[in-house]
């Protein structure tokens, strides 16, 4: 299983300090799921039963981050969970096309490590196409190191690789 989210409280809104984009994060919302899925379908290239959203929120809601625009629509979100013991795994994280390259997916997964602290686990893992040079150089920035090769992982057949990042 890929992705998750529902409707417990939500996280606390923290501004993009430049403000550049006038973006907020907050927490998952029902009503984003159809943005959300936009951006899934465009950035990730997956589909997911949009049911599957709200009931992984429900797990953990601040580990779902929404970068949200002043009118409150998606730009951006991080989907964290956790499945094994004091281990947060990043199930998605797609900014839109648009709004790429000016801080959003750093201030998603800054707060999300500092989401992971406060819960006290001790490490991140996720998963990323052996293609995807981009993420690779931005998740190698946050200090995930590859730990794994998964042969075929993606429904196209495509390799990935398991990183994971210890938390001190
Ligand atoms: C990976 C991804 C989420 C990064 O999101 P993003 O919002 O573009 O990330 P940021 O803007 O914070 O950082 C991207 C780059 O822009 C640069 N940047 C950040 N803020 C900037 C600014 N104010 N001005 C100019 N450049 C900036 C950073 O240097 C960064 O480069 P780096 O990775 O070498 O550090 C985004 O590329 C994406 O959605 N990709 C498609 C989906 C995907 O691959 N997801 C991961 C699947 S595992």
């Amino acid at each position: 299983m890929r992705c998750i989210a529902d409707t417990a409280p939500s996280p606390r809104a923290v501004p993009l300090p430049e403000d550049r984009l006038a973006v907020t994060l907050r927490g998952f919302r029902p009503s984003d799921v159809p943005f959300i899925a936009a951006i899934v379908a465009d950035s990730l290239h997956e589909h997911y039963d949009p049911g599957l959203y709200p009931s992984l929120s429900g797990e953990w809601p601040e580990g779902f981050l929404v970068a949200a625009n002043p009118d409150e629509v998606p730009v951006g979100f991080l989907l964290g969970v956790s499945q094994v013991e004091r281990e947060a795994r990043v199930l998605m994280f797609a900014v839109d096309r648009q709004h790429r390259e000016v801080g959003v997916g750093h201030l998603l997964m800054r707060t999300f490590l500092d989401r992971c602290r406060d819960r006290g686990y001790r490490r991140v893992t996720l998963e990323v196409r052996v293609s995807n040079a981009t993420a690779i150089r931005f998740y190698a920035r946050y200090q995930y190191s590859v730990i794994d090769l998964l042969k075929g992982y993606y429904s196209d057949g495509e390799n990935g690789y398991q990183m994971a990042r210890p938390l001190p």
